[in-house]
C-alpha cells in the first residue's frame, strides 16, 4: 500500500456535496424580458469549439427565459461582490428586475441579445446549443461567441463557491 490516508464513508448527496468549490457564475438571458441568477452548476464541455454549460432548476423563473431564448451570456463576477451574487441567488426575477435591485449593469451584448454584467471581471458570450435534463437540473450548453475580460484579470480576483460556502484561490502550485 503506498497511501496513508484514513478514510470514512460518506453518503452520495454528502460526497457530491464536499466536492471541492468551483466558479461561481452570473448567468444573464433574455432580450425584453430579462433575468440575472447565481449559477454555481458550470462547466466547460469543449475546447475546439468552446463549448461551456450551465445547470438549472426547472422551478426558476429564468429556466422559461433560458429555454426561450437563443444565446445567454456567462458572467464571472470578482471576490468583491459576494453581495450582488447572493442578490441574484435569492430573489426571483419574476417579481423583480434583478439587474436593478441587485446594483448590477446590464451591458447589450456584442454577438448575442442577451446581456453581460458590467461589474465582473469576465463576460462570455455564448449561443444556445442543446438541453438535456438529469436528475434535478436541466443542462443547457453554449457555444462560446465572444468573450471579453477585465485587463488586469488573474485567478486570484474570482469567487469559488460550493454548498452555501464562498472561497478564494489563494496561490499557484507548481509540481515538484
Ligand atoms: C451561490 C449560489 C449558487 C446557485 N447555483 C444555482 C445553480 O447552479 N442552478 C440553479 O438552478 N440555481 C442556483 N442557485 C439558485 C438561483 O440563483 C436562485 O434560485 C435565483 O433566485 C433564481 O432566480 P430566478 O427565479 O429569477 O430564475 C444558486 C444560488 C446561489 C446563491
Amino acid at each position: 500500500m503506498s497511501y496513508d490516508i484514513e478514510k470514512i464513508g460518506r453518503g452520495p448527496l454528502e460526497a457530491v456535496s464536499i466536492i471541492p468549490p468551483g466558479p461561481i457564475t452570473l448567468v444573464a438571458v433574455g432580450d425584453k424580458e430579462r433575468d440575472v441568477l447565481a449559477v454555481g452548476m458550470f462547466n466547460v464541455f469543449s475546447f475546439r469549439p468552446p463549448i461551456v454549460g450551465i445547470a438549472v432548476t426547472a422551478s426558476r423563473y429564468s429556466y422559461k427565459l433560458l429555454d426561450e431564448s437563443p444565446d445567454f451570456s456567462i458572467n464571472i463576477p470578482g471576490r468583491d461582490m459576494i453581495e450582488k451574487v447572493n442578490c441574484c441567488g435569492s430573489k426571483s426575477g419574476k417579481s423583480v428586475d434583478k439587474f436593478k435591485d441587485c446594483g448590477l449593469t446590464a451591458v447589450p451584448g456584442k454577438r448575442i441579445k442577451s446581456p453581460s454584467v458590467g461589474e465582473c471581471l469576465m463576460n462570455i458570450e455564448c449561443k444556445k446549443m442543446d438541453y438535456f435534463e438529469k436528475g434535478d437540473h436541466i443542462w443547457f450548453f453554449g457555444q462560446v461567441v465572444h468573450s471579453e475580460v477585465a485587463a488586469d484579470y488573474d485567478h486570484s480576483k474570482v469567487l469559488l463557491y460550493r454548498d452555501g460556502e464562498f472561497w478564494g484561490v489563494s496561490e499557484s502550485l507548481k509540481p515538484e
